[in-house]
């Protein structure tokens, strides 16, 4: 069978993750997600106190981009790859409610965009890849051969993002993350470099009403029309 590129992008927590761990397991490819690999820089920023409520050095973080090492390693009992910070595994931590108020304002650095990007390209040379993110079908991969726009109410997916986080035990509310959810989606789409937009050829797949099932069914059907 052909191997290709599965691009999936759209607006935060719409469930792209979700999405794209299933199909790659359904078709024993790589799962990419570029979501994690934007924090992971943006955890560095924080630790290094380049970033906080009344400060941002983008300066000095332009300039330490090259002591950022990210990697994604596969992890047998989850079925995924999981992200590594210059070799700690930082999986779980990237995901907090911190690391989510900061990381659209390190996203719209095209420096960082840059390096990222690059990295994503040379992961998907050999194909067999779905990737997910906010610019995969649009810049990352122009030419994927099957490109996904994932789209949900903004409630839908501040009770998404809620339960998940309150399911492993932080202190969140359901408004600070309905906050962050419509701040991120904001900044995401009307930043200068590589803005969130839905390319031409991507299929939309609204799934406030669909149940995890339904859209896995309804997509399979879709990716094997391309393969
Ligand atoms: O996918 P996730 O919600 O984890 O992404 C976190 C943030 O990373 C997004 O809100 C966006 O600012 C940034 N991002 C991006 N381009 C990508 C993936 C994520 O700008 N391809």
């Amino acid at each position: 069978m052909k191997k290709i590129i599965i691009a999936i992008d759209g607006f935060s927590s719409t469930g792209k993750s979700t999405l794209a761990k299933q199909i790659a397991q359904k078709l024993s490819y790589v799962y990419v997600d570029t979501g994690a690999m934007y924090r992971a820089v943006t955890l560095f920023a924080m630790r290094n106190k380049l970033i906080s409520e009344n400060k941002f050095e983008k300066e000095k973080l332009i300039n330490s981009l090259n002591s950022i090492e990210l990697s994604f390693k596969f992890n047998e009992k989850l079925g995924f790859g999981e992200a590594y910070l210059n070799g700690e595994n930082v999986e779980k931590v990237i995901r907090s409610i911190e690391v989510s108020n900061f990381v659209s304002r390190i996203a719209e650095i095209s420096e960082v965009r840059r390096k990222l990007v690059e990295q994503q390209q040379r992961m998907g040379l050999e194909k067999g890849i779905v990737m997910d993110g906010r610019d995969i079908g649009t810049v990352v991969f122009p030419n994927a051969a099957l490109k996904l726009f994932m789209n949900a109410s903004a409630d839908t997916r501040a009770k998404r993002r809620f339960d998940e986080l309150s399911k492993r035990g932080d202190k969140v509310s359901y408004q600070e993350i309905l906050e962050n959810v419509q701040l991120r989606d904001h900044i995401d789409s009307t930043r200068d470099d590589s803005p969130l937009v839905k390319a031409k050829d991507a299929i939309e797949i609204d799934n406030s009403n669909l149940t995890l099932e339904e859209q896995f069914k309804k997509v399979l059907e879709i990716v094997e029309n391309k393969l």
